[in-house]
């Protein structure tokens, strides 16, 4: 029944779309801020200059630009127009883009699993799972943020791209099924961070169209802001001379057509550089420009601004685990609408249905699609594009009855264990090499195995009996899935028995790494870079652990709450003198 449902809504979109002309989320806005790299003078100069158009860097932008000049350098495109990154029935597409112009670029970290980062103003937002939920009262506070401000700021970005899901009979029965297993109270649909099961929000508005941070432009003063696409920067520039501790007061960038261009700080005390490149991004750019372990800067014949051991240490990402749960009955497709927040340190989130990434007719299964190679037949050092499209082929020659169904993951809060980055090249387009240590401390395993056994309790429950074969056992649930291809980090027949070998064979991610630039270590409470002037970085790099359920709120909200934090800091003091 949800399936027809979903068809008629779509049905009712398209006539919808045909007589009104596009909705706002797919027309380009007027942004007359907006342009090329290729149209930029070879010098220019501003108040702030901001690194990556992204998640935490869209709203900054917006926020600074209120009342100073702001440049904003991406280096990808827009996002408008792209119906990969709009449509929600189109998930995965994107991420299963390998070419250099996709939003998406792919990377494999040395631990085995295939990982995704944005190339694409909005960043991550883009390519997510929509799923929107804020950090609890608890994070806020051991952040050390003022708690007012916090909730000014989730607010400012919930008015432009915070929806509430439609709930529709799949998700109900996880929903339901998270009760029965004593995921206790219920708490309804809620942004707010609460033990127990709710329903989150989601930047898919209700004709399943995304809304991303690059939207918060809106929010811009269009004279005090320039925003350039295809601007990949490549190092910062450092003034030492007669200064008592390097001063950044520069970049250099490149646009498409390999045109280095330089933009510097105006002149005046307070115009500062800020990095908002993402969890591999920012960390890579300073390394890129002298700041990071001298070592490693010296073994690529970087010249050492600052010896920073810390940069680059403290990469963690959140593993992910899932069963699929084949159903006799069709099934919407969903994305993350409900979530389970347990006492013992996983997050429980599910997503259903077939999706036709890349809006071809192939078979696939949407957020767990080899394409985007979260389940792959093929070692990870040989996922070759033929192997993948080997394993496509695989998918294709599945009946029907399989992709019919769900898969309810969990995820492992924090994680407590971290990894670290290292550079391989001098260009900021190529991936470092990324470690993450999945599991390597116990605690984490802990949580993984259980979360697994409340997903079993949910597979169990009574409210989700109508979507699984009564025939299919929790046993042979856990065999299919271990020994499908979900990664092929080395498989163990023992995966299906024990829990302990099923979340070490069958890690995933759910791209909600983070650190590399923490408070602390490398940036201070104000997010300013430790031995150097006129510089902070400002993204999901600096977290020590991941906030919320799922970070994306978080992220923009940071964004939000620092661009008004620097302006109200800085105009008191104009104020003042
Ligand atoms: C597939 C996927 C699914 C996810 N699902 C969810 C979800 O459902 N809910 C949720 O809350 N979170 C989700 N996340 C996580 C969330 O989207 C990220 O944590 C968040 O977007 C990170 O924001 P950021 O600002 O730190 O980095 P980004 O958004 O990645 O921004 C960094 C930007 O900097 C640019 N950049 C990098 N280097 C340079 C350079 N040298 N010069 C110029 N520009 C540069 C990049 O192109 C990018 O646009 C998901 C992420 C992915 C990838
Ligand atoms: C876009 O904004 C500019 C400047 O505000 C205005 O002149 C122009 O008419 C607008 N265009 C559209 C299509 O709204
Ligand atoms: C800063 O910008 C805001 C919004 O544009 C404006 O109301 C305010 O007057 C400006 N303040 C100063 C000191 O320029
Ligand atoms: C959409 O994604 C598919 C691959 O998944 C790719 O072939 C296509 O070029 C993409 N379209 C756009 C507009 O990026
Ligand atoms: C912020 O909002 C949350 C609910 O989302 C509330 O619990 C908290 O008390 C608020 N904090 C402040 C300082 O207003
Ligand atoms: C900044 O000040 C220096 C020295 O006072 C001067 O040489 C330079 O031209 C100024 N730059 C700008 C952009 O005003
Ligand atoms: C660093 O420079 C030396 C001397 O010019 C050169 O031999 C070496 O290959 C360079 N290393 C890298 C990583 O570029
Ligand atoms: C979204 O994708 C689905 C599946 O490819 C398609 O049927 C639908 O028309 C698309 N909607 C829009 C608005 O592009
Ligand atoms: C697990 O699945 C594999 C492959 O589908 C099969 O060969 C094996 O017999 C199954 N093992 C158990 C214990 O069910
Ligand atoms: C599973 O079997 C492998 C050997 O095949 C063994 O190394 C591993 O310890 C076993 N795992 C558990 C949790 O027993």
């Amino acid at each position: 029944m949800g399936f027809v449902w979903w068809r008629l809504f779509v049905a009712a979109v398209v006539v919808i779309l045909f007589f009104h002309g596009f909705s706002s989320a797919e027309r380009a806005p007027n942004f007359t801020f907006m342009h090329s790299a290729t149209t930029a003078p070879d010098i220019s100069y501003y108040d702030y200059i901001i690194v990556g158009g992204g998640t935490a860097g869209c709203p900054l932008a917006a926020s600074l630009s209120q009342n100073y000049s702001v440049l904003l350098l991406e280096r990808g495109g827009s996002p408008y127009g792209n119906p990969n990154i709009t449509n929600l029935s189109t998930f995965g597409s994107a991420l299963s883009d390998l070419s250099p112009a996709s939003p998406s670029q792919r990377f494999i970290s040395e631990d085995g699993v295939i990982n995704a980062r944005a190339r694409v103003l909005g960043g991550g937002s883009c390519l997510n799972a929509g799923f929107y939920t804020r950090a609890p009262p608890d994070y806020i506070r051991e952040a050390a943020w003022d708690g007012r401000l916090v909730n000014e700021s989730y607010q400012w970005v919930e008015h432009l791209v915070a929806f509430r899901p439609p709930i529709q009979a799949w998700q109900s029965a996880v929903r339901n099924g998270l009760m029965e297993a004593g995921v206790m109270p219920y708490n309804g649909f809620t942004y707010d961070h609460i033990y127990g099961t709710k329903v989150g929000g989601t930047i898919f508005d209700l004709e399943g169209h995304r809304h991303t941070a690059a939207d918060l432009l809106e929010y811009a003063n269009p004279t005090g802001l320039t925003v350039l696409l295809h601007a990949a920067v490549h190092k910062i520039l450092f003034r030492t001379k007669g200064k008592s501790r390097p001063l950044a007061h520069g970049v250099t960038f490149r646009d498409s057509s390999g045109t280095k261009h330089r933009a510097y700080l105006k002149n005046g005390s307070k115009n500062e550089i800020i990095i908002s490149s993402g969890a591999l991004g920012s960390p890579q750019l300073l390394m890129l420009s002298g700041v990071g372990p001298a070592e490693q800067l010296k073994a690529h014949n970087i010249t050492v601004v600052v010896d920073q051991p810390m940069v680059g240490q403290g990469m963690s990402d959140n593993p992910m685990n899932a069963i699929f749960v084949p159903s006799p009955i069709p099934v919407e497709v969903s994305l993350i609408q409900v979530v389970g927040i347990t006492h013992f340190g996983s997050y429980i989130e599910a997503a259903s249905g077939e999706n036709f990434a890349g809006g071809s007719t192939t078979k696939d299964f949407g957020m767990f699609s080899p394409k985007i190679g979260q389940l792959s037949t093929v070692p990870p050092k040989q996922r070759t594009p033929e192997a993948l499209a080997e394993a496509v082929r695989y998918m294709d020659s599945l009946e029907d009855a399989a992709f019919k169904g769900g898969f309810i993951l969990e995820k492992v809060m924090g994680p407590i264990s971290t990894g670290h980055m290292e550079l391989r090249t001098r260009n900021p387009n190529d991936n470092p090499a990324v470690t993450f240590n999945y599991f390597k401390e116990p605690q984490d395993l802990e949580r993984c195995v259980q979360g697994i056994e409340t997903i079993e309790k949910i597979i169990e429950s009574k409210a989700f009996s109508k979507f699984r074969y009564e025939g299919m056992s929790i046993a042979a649930l856990l065999n299919a899935t271990a020994s499908s291809p979900v990664n092929l980090l080395p498989k163990h027949a023992n995966a299906s028995r024990s829990l302990d070998q099923f979340c070490k064979d069958t890690v995933m991610t759910i791209w909600h790494y983070h650190g590399g630039c923490q408070v602390g270590r490398v940036v201070d409470h104000d997010y300013k870079v430790l031995g150097v002037d006129a510089l902070r970085v400002i993204d999901g790099s600096t977290f020590n652990y991941s906030p919320g359920t799922n970070p994306q709120a978080t992220v923009m909200m940071l964004g939000r709450y620092m661009g008004k934090t620097i302006l109200d800091e800085r105009l008191a003091s104009d104020v003042s003198n």
